[in-house]
């Protein structure tokens, strides 16, 4: 277990913002995590788990706290029969890590979901999705060490409380994931449906293999992301509205086409689109902090901006947004202290 002091909040979110943390440590094991946890306790100090910080609002200010960094490795595989494997993989593997070694298999199931930031414990927590494909869809079980009950058991999906971008365990920072397992298959079948693939196609790109779609994904992010080298960035900010079918049609009649994709709740509208085409705000930039030119979605940072100057922009475009639309703007990056645990 590593104990470090005051260390910027900076260094471990891919906004690249925030303030000083009194404790940091990063655990590689269970037996880590679990004397991280008694350390808290013993401090009286409040307790913030992190992956890899990258869907997360840290604050400027100092945190007198302890941030638990998730760093525990390992993947572990069991054969399912016929052409199926549980993948087990630790919460620390960074995602992107474990698509390559899925894909690089021939294995099929998140090669979609490739390039994505951040560790693969943190993926159920807002069920990460791209390009046709949620994690859950693949998620078998999670595991985690619940620090109420100070007991490890497993989750299966349903108890996971999956929905778009969300899950139980934004709402229950005392479940902390140590590892996910995954169903993965040896056989499978190119979801190529999403336009930016159906672009790459129509361009000539082969789409056959998984890691065929992964180099493509991974490829068309590039286009779409900011370097993360040199720039601060969560991903998508918000999530895309679902509307009822009436606030769908309104909008429809007002502003021209949109596109939409069904939703069990309505019809789910591309936030992307409204910001462009509806608001023109595509490059929209305030103080260090601007929406990316090429997916306005993109919230970016430049160096030398503030979580205090990203709440601001963050706060206007929510406010532009209802007030030309109407609609109520959620988000997907949540505020760090969503994640604390105030007392163990
Ligand atoms: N669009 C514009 N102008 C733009 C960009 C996009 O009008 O400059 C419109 C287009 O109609 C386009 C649509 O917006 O078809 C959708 O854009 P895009 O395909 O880039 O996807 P998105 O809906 O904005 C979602 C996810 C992304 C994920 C992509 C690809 C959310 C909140 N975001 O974005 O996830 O990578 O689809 O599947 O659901 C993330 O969650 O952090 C994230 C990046």
């Amino acid at each position: 277990m590593k104990i470090e002091e005051h260390v910027p909040l900076s260094r471990l979110t891919t906004f690249k913002v925030g303030g000083p943390a009194r404790y940091v440590i990063t655990c590689t094991s269970q037996t880590d995590l679990l004397e991280g946890i008694q350390f808290a306790t013993d401090h009286d100090l409040p307790l913030i788990v992190l992956g890899g910080g990258s869907n997360v609002l840290p604050s400027d200010e100092p945190y007198e706290g302890v941030v638990l960094v998730m760093n525990m490795q390992g993947i572990t595989e069991e054969e399912l029969g016929g052409n199926s494997v549980a993948v087990s993989v630790s919460a620390g593997v960074p995602w992107d890590e474990f698509v390559t070694y899925a894909t690089g298999k021939g294995m099929w199931g998140v090669e979609n979901l490739a390039g994505i930031p951040g560790s693969t414990g943190a993926t159920p927590v807002q069920n990460i999705g791209a390009y046709g494909m949620d994690v859950s869809q693949t998620i078998t079980s999670v595991t985690v060490y619940d620090a109420s009950s100070k007991t490890v058991y497993s989750l299966s999906p349903a108890e996971c409380e999956f929905g778009y971008r969300q899950s139980r365990f934004k709402k229950e920072p005392t479940l902390i994931i140590t590892s996910v397992t995954f169903k993965l298959s040896r056989e499978g079948t190119p979801h190529t449906g999403y336009p930016d693939l159906q672009t790459a196609k129509a361009e000539g790109v082969t789409l056959e293999t998984p890691s065929d779609i992964a180099d493509a994904v991974r490829a068309i992010r590039g286009r779409k992301f900011p370097d993360l080298n040199t720039f601060g960035t969560a991903g998508s900010f918000f999530k895309n509205p679902i509307l009822s079918q009436e606030q769908f049609a309104g909008l429809s009649r007002e502003y021209g086409a949109i596109p939409s994709f069904p939703h069990p709740d309505g019809v789910k509208v591309p936030l992307a689109f409204i910001l462009d085409k509806v608001l023109a705000l595509k490059g929209y930039k305030k103080n260090h902090t601007f929406l990316f030119g090429n997916q306005p979605l993109v919230v970016v940072a430049e160096p030398g901006a503030t979580s205090k100057e990203i709440e601001s922009l963050a706060q206007e475009i929510e406010k532009k947004v209802f007030d030309t639309t109407h609609i109520v703007i959620e988000r997907e990056v949540t505020n760090i202290f969503s994640h604390e645990i105030k007392k163990i």
